[in-house]
């Protein structure tokens, strides 16, 4: 058996599912009517939480994903270990709502593609987990730029 690339506990996973279903009821997304929520897990142990907000000139919208990131880096937090994201047009979420590109390189900024673990749920039971690299193989860096 190889080793497993899951590097959070069950416990915290489904604290981080169960965060982002609770944003998902906060999502503001009257055009396409699908409702995403996300919740965010830093190095240091924080939890932050992020919905979908769409808007009526529609390129405006912003992914959930991308609403819990901003507001990490805001508060000065911004190593990333792990991202729940649950979403989907029904109320229970009857898909695995995957992050979008721009969200994926949004994340590869902040963290280590081998061991960032993007979580996609159904509910607290029901999820799929992969690390970014899965989801984002061969990108571009930070380190591309010296960093
Ligand atoms: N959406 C997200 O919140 N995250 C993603 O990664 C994919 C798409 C949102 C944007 C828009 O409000 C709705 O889902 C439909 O695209």
């Amino acid at each position: 058996m190889g080793e497993s690339k899951i590097t959070v506990s069950e416990e915290l996973i489904t604290e981080l599912i169960e965060k982002a279903l609770t944003m998902r009821e906060h999502s503001y997304s009257p055009y396409s009517g699908f409702s995403v929520g996300a919740a965010l897990l830093t190095e240091g142990g924080t939890i932050y939480g992020g919905c979908n907000i769409e808007n009526a000139a529609y390129s405006v919208t912003i992914c959930a994903e991308r609403v819990a990131m901003t507001k990490a880096v805001s508060e000065g937090d911004f190593r990333f270990r792990a991202i729940a994201v649950v979403g989907g047009k029904e109320k229970t979420p009857d898909v695995y709502s995957f992050p979008c590109g721009a969200c994926r390189q949004f994340m590869r900024e902040f963290c280590d593609t081998g061991s960032f673990l993007v979580i996609v749920a159904k509910s607290a039971q029901d999820y799929e987990v992969y690390t970014l690299e899965e989801l984002l193989p061969h990108s571009f860096g930070p380190e591309k730029l010296g960093w």
